[in-house]
């Protein structure tokens, strides 16, 4: 077997050359057609801005963050959102999982859902949950490794050219319960 080309950790605090990496991730998945909050074309600002409260968001518990990282720099990052209402405090939210597209199909996205799933464990937290474009290619990641689909919202969202998409929402037991 062949040996990662990357490494994958949680951090609980972002500089700047970090946020700008991140951007870039960011930027390079909606350039690829990604529906994932944004509109292409986006801005370098926008993105910086966007991690900049993601930053934010982790400093202040409410967010944990995974990055990979290969040779060329930061490639890939999911979120675990843990800022949750008080009668859910065993739930988190997976989000913004993104694998640059130079480090793509190699096994990185099934490993930063590996390592969101341990961080969770560690975090208290026993149920998953989130939405994927239907179909899409984080839809089969999700449903490969176990996640069970809910069911679909026609028109939920846009993708970043235009366009209406359709998306699934997931949960996942860490716990074995309700599966
Ligand atoms: C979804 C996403 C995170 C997957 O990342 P990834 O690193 O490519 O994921 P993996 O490599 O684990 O798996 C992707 C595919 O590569 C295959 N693969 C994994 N390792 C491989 C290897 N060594 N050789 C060949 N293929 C491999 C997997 O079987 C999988 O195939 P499939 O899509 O046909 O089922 C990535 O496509 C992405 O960032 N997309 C844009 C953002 C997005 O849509 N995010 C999801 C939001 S819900």
């Amino acid at each position: 077997m062949i040996a990662p080309t990357w490494s994958v950790r949680r951090v609980h605090a972002l500089d700047d050359a970090q946020i700008d990496a991140l951007a870039g991730v960011l930027i390079d998945c909606v350039d690829g057609g990604a529906s994932v909050s944004f509109m292409h074309p986006l801005a370098c600002d926008r993105a910086v801005a966007f991690w900049h409260r993601v930053a934010h968001g982790v400093a202040a518990g409410d967010r944990a963050l995974l990055v990979a990282e290969d040779s060329h720099g930061l490639c890939g990052t999911v979120q675990l959102v843990l800022d949750q209402p008080e009668n859910q405090p065993h739930r988190a939210d997976l989000s913004k999982m993104l694998v640059h597209r130079r480090a793509r199909r190699r096994g990185l996205g099934a490993a930063l859902l590996g390592a969101a799933e341990a961080t969770a464990r560690d975090c208290g937290r026993t149920l998953l949950v989130l939405d994927a474009v239907t179909g899409g290619d984080g839809a089969r990641l999700y449903e490969r490794l176990g996640w069970v689909r809910v069911g679909d919202i026609p028109g939920y969202a846009l993708f970043p050219q235009g366009g209406l998409c359709s998306t699934t929402v997931y949960y996942r037991t860490l716990d074995g319960r309700f599966e």
